[in-house]
């Protein structure tokens, strides 16, 4: 039977660019979405910005520009970035937006006409100069345990205590600087406290299939007959960037109100815009949401879990509306590897991702392969992401088609033979089919990712045992040369149906190419036919040379190390306060100021003629090594026309070896040679630097090694 369904994943806060902790979630839903559509269900995929809250309308203050000019600004691209990603969403709005606000309100009134929201006076810190009352973010001061000084109001980053922003000594605003005072004033509470909460949330935690983790967290914060939930502060007073409370002038919702509303409000437009329609969804947004048997699914990562499990689920409950039926729960994404911490920058920012040339299914694949259904971290290691799509792709699954699609063209006119898949591969294939539906159903990619390799093994196995390209060199062997690459055909065919979820760009070229949906589950079952007719074979995709990494993970990229810093290291949500996420001021305000180049005064003046005592030569970097004992150098052999020379030279911090392999440069070939330790040194490199970096010099092309440099 299909199944209705609406996911979503986390709206992204609109004071930032993308970045690949964004992606790792979007692929991860976009991967099962694209599944689901396989499996001929209907589903409806959409996200929207998340635009309100206190950093929003400071960051824009900062800048002088109205809150919703920043968005404007911050999300002018962000639809053009997704599709080249083949990320899947139906739809793309915005929590600023009359949807948003009719819906919030709605859900407002009823939780109110349900008795589940109080108010009551709270005394708060408050910035005289801005006008504003102060989230615990946004005071600091001396830390009132161990003295530590700037601190944060709700915790010490030197000793570990955790405090109200009341307890800190000498406090000031983050913002202005002032000395902040404690003013009283009306705050809105969701009754989270309610018996009638707790009861529900038990409820819909045992009927739905959370994830351990997540269902033990849940029974931390139910435990006890719900002793420990506490009313939620729903209420911010102005100045705020959000959605006025009804009824309550100069008070507005919290963001974390509006923020999963804007979950329905984006879904509600996708309806009222005709794309539903469009998309096969002929009712309105009301009767659709009001259908039991549409299932509604929330992609999210792991420090938002609070929100989504116990504020979210009892809001729509209590306001009559459909509850989740799961919330998928993934980790962060991080990054190790030498060549991340150390030199290079922490990361990778989709962004440069796609302006350094590299296939974005290459990151789905990767990012794919290393997800499963827990909440676990994931470690984006470069030099595993080329070995396994390197291999993988390339080495294991395209190969069956560049070994046999070829043979088919050119002996057989283009058309297929029936294949004979020898039974016991023929039976792996049968009983895979089951196999990976049901980890892609349940999130356990990395699974089916090997089990779709594993098949693809066996296929090189078969590709090897029959040896296609010998068989073409000899004489009356064509029925069975027509007969093994149509089997690989057929096995191609299959892996490519497998792998349409992960690899959806690959999987239409390839489908274009031998003539078939790659979509078609269904067809897994049939060989395809007798006589099917195939194009010439094309190339399906490239392999990654480790020197588009490396150019990726350069330090140069502020940026991108920025956007990375933030994706690796967030701050936590689950706390009441309100966050500036780490990247929140970078990409717009504040870029990193590089490190200031000294510009050493010249030199005292020398004759021509002293000039000309020194040889300067063009010369060819033979080889490059690393030298054990000394971690600076590398050891250069170089080629100087007349003779070879070994060079040591100090610019390992700046330099791979095997990067130097055979590129020109300038040496000082007169020099006297000096013993080290670990060998004489026959000269010197030419290089700039200043203490910020190391610039070897390279001749304009044409030179050759031995020229001399007048
Ligand atoms: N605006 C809120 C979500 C509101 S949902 C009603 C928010 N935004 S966010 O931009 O900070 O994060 C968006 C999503 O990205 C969240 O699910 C978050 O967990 C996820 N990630 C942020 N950094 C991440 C990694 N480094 N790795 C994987 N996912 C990460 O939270
Ligand atoms: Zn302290």
């Amino acid at each position: 039977m299909s199944r209705k369904i609406f996911v979503t994943t986390a709206l992204p806060y609109a004071n930032a660019p993308f970045h690949i902790g964004h992606f790792m979630e979007y692929i991860q839903a976009d991967i099962w979405v694209r599944f689901q559509r396989q499996q001929g269900h209907k589903v409806h995929f959409v996200c929207a910005d998340d635009t309100h809250g206190a950093p929003i309308m400071l960051q824009a203050d900062k800048q002088g520009i109205a809150p919703a000019q920043l968005v404007a600004k911050v999300t002018a691209d962000r639809a053009g970035d997704l599709p080249k990603f083949g990320i899947s969403f139906d739809h793309w709005y915005t929590t600023h937006s009359p949807e948003n606000v009719e819906l919030a309100h709605e859900i407002y009134k009823k939780l109110k006409a349900n008795k589940l929201i109080t108010s009551r006076e709270i005394e708060q810190f408050y910035d005289p100069v801005k006008g504003m009352f102060l989230a615990d973010r946004y005071i600091k001061g001396d830390c009132p345990k161990c003295g530590a000084k700037d601190q944060y109001g709700d915790s010490c980053e030197v000793c570990g205590a955790v405090y109200s922003p009341t307890e800190l000594k000498n406090p000031y605003s983050a913002i202005t600087g002032a000395a902040p005072i404690l003013k009283k004033s009306e705050h809105f509470f969701f009754k989270l406290s309610d018996k009638r909460c707790a009861k529900f949330l038990n409820e819909w935690v045992e009927a739905t299939p959370l994830q351990s983790e997540v269902k033990n967290k849940l029974a931390e914060w139910l435990g006890d007959g719900g002793k420990n939930l506490n009313d939620w502060d729903i209420s911010r007073d102005a100045p705020y960037f959000g959605i006025e409370i009804p009824d309550a002038p100069g008070k507005y919702f919290y963001v974390w109100l509006d923020a999963p509303v804007g979950y329905l409000a984006s879904l509600k437009n996708y309806f009222e815009t005709g794309k539903a329609k469009a998309n096969g969804e002929p009712r309105s947004f009301d009767d659709f949401l009001a259908d039991d048997s549409v299932e509604q699914f929330h992609f999210i990562g792991k420090d938002i879990i609070y929100f989504h499990t116990l504020f979210w689920p009892a809001m729509l409950h209590f306001a009559g509306r459909k509850v989740p039926n799961n919330v998928f729960v993934h980790g962060f994404i991080g990054f190790s590897g030498e060549k991340m911490s150390k030199s290079r920058g922490t990361g990778v920012s989709p962004q440069e991702y796609l302006k350094h040339g590299l296939n974005p299914e290459w990151l789905r694949y990767y990012i794919a392969a290393k997800l499963n259904d827990k909440v676990e971290d994931l470690d984006f290691n470069p030099d595993d992401f080329v070995a396994r799509v390197n291999s993988d792709l390339i080495g294991k699954y395209v190969n069956i088609a560049s070994r046999s699609a070829g043979f088919i063209s050119k002996k057989f006119d283009g058309k297929l033979t029936k294949p004979q898949l020898p039974a016991d591969i023929a039976k792996e294939f049968t009983a895979a089919a089951a196999e990976i539906a049901a980890y892609y159903d349940g999130r356990e990619f990395g699974k089916a990712i090997r089990k779709i390799m594993a098949l693809a093994d066996l296929a090189n196995q078969y590709v090897d045992a029959n040896k296609p390209w010998e068989l073409a060199k000899r004489v009356g062997r064509d029925a069975e040369l027509h007969t093994v690459c149509s089997t690989c055909i057929s096995m191609f065919r299959d892996l490519t149906v497998y792998l349409a979820p992960v690899l959806p760009q690959l999987a239409a070229n390839a489908g274009e190419l031998f003539n078939f949906n790659p979509n078609d589950w269904k067809a897994l079952a049939k060989s395809l036919p007798v006589g099917h007719e195939i194009k010439q074979y094309k190339h399906l995709m490239t392999r990654i040379d480790p020197k588009q990494m490396d150019a990726l993970l350069e330090p140069a990229l502020e940026a991108g190390k920025e956007h990375a810093k933030a994706a690796a290291k967030p701050e936590g949500k689950g706390s009441e306060s309100e966050v500036i996420p780490a990247n929140s001021d970078f990409a717009l305000v504040a870029p990193e100021v590089p490190k200031p180049i000294v510009i050493q005064p010249i030199s005292e003046t020398i004759s021509i003629d002293d000039f000309g005592r020194i040889d300067l030569r063009v010369a060819k970097i033979l080889d490059a090594e690393l030298v054990i004992e000394a971690e600076k150098l590398l050891k250069l052999t170089l080629d100087l026309g007349v003779e070879t020379r070994t060079v040591f030279a100090g610019i390992r911090s700046a330099y791979n070896p095997k990067d130097l392999v055979g590129r020109l440069t300038v040496t000082v070939a007169n020099l006297a040679p000096r013993k080290m330790r670990f060998g004489e040194s026959q000269g010197m490199v030419l290089a700039a630097g200043d203490g910020t970096g190391i610039y070897l010099l390279s001749p304009d092309s044409g030179a050759v090694p031995g020229m001399r440099i007048k």
